[in-house]
């Protein structure tokens, strides 16, 4: 049995709070935030979890093997490093740090103190994002050549970072997991529709060396919610769409082949369009899984799917946006 505690009652927190309760690994939950009306209410409807008096008590308890941050981004590598100091292990919710520079410092002192670290990139545990990996790394849709992703709709416009390091970290984390790689290079274009300095609407691309290039589209200011990503391979194309609640993945035998040309100038073109398959796919909550993983993680010393080499990827990628909107979209190299 492990015990856990949890810094930031905030949006997110309840969900992993309500996810360690839940947990039957976990005896003990232990919460703090600097608003003492969030941890009230969380006790409210929680009645077993027990209060710190503020983050110093929280990990420096007893009562806590390994603590849990969810608190805003600029917060995440300083709360971050004092869990690791105080010997505790760690998950901190993504993106894992403001720079690169600054996870790299927490990948280093966890390393240093034998502890765990790991990043909250929950879509790594979802059951779609794990088959869609399955099937590229079974080749079923060939080779991939292109994956296009949209993630926009009316959403809350945050004041302390743009809509890239709020939403972006989820495509990174899936893409980079589906194509086992980080990209070469990244460029975007956005604009600060409504806060000023606040970019919220993007438009990156991302090359790989492995030859596929990805479109990643974010928005706070759309008028629909869509969570709409297509891979398209030599063999098949795929269509995965998280608003959806049955059919969340739709492979398409779809395809166009080249033929090589009897006499010079004469190719052709074939078009395939065959079944569309929708596979059937298991149903848990990745935020229940992430969780259990964790546990597992630094309860036997396995090294986490989302370690934090995975969290500087995306904390790289992320800088690079940055840089790159700053300049207009020029093209940033990693
Ligand atoms: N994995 C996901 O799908 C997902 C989804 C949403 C948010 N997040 C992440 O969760 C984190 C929190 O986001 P949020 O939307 O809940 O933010 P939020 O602002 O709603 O909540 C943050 C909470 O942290 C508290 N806090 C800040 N500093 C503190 C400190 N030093 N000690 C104690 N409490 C402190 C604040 O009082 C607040 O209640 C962010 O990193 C965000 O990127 C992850």
């Amino acid at each position: 049995m492990v015990k856990i505690g949890v810094v930031g009652c905030g949006y997110w927190g309840p969900n992993l709070i309500r996810n360690m309760v839940e947990n039957s690994q976990v005896d003990q939950v232990t919460v703090c935030d600097l608003d003492p009306r969030k941890v009230a209410k969380i006790q409210q409807r929680y009645p077993t979890v027990k209060a710190a008096a503020g983050f110093d008590e929280l990990v420096r308890s007893a009562a806590v093997d390994a603590v849990l941050v969810a608190t805003p981004i600029s917060t995440h590598a300083k709360l971050g490093k004092k869990v690791l100091e105080a010997g505790k292990h760690v998950f901190i919710e993504k993106p894992l740090a403001p720079t690169a520079a600054a996870a790299q410092e927490l990948i280093e002192l966890a390393a240093y103190k034998k502890l765990t670290l790991m990043v909250g990139h929950t879509f790594m545990f979802s059951p779609p994002v794990i088959r869609i990996k399955e099937e590229i790394d079974r080749k079923t849709l060939g080779t991939v050549f292109y994956i296009s992703a949209m993630r926009v709709n009316l959403g809350l416009h945050q004041k302390d970072v743009s809509v890239v390091w709020d939403l972006a970290p989820h495509d990174f984390s899936i893409l980079f997991y589906w194509l086992g790689e980080r990209p070469v290079t990244v460029s975007a274009l956005g604009r600060d529709s409504v806060l000023r300095g606040i970019p919220d609407v993007a438009f990156i691309n991302m090359e790989f060396a492995g030859g596929a290039i990805a479109h990643v589209q974010i928005s706070w200011l759309s008028p629909s919610k869509l969570r709409r990503t297509t891979v398209v391979g030599s063999q098949k194309m795929l269509v995965y769409d998280d608003t959806e609640s049955l059919e969340k993945i739709k492979i398409f035998d779809k395809g166009v082949e080249y033929k090589n040309p009897d006499t010079f100038g004469e190719y052709q073109l074939s078009y395939r369009t065959g079944d569309i398959v929708s596979p059937q796919i298991k149903n848990y909550e990745p935020l229940g899984a992430e969780m259990s993983h964790f546990i597992e993680c630094f309860t036997t010393g396995k090294k986490p799917l989302t370690d934090g080499e995975c969290g500087l990827r995306v904390v790289e990628a992320l800088a690079a946006t940055d840089a790159s909107l700053k300049a207009g979209g020029k093209v940033i190299r990693l």
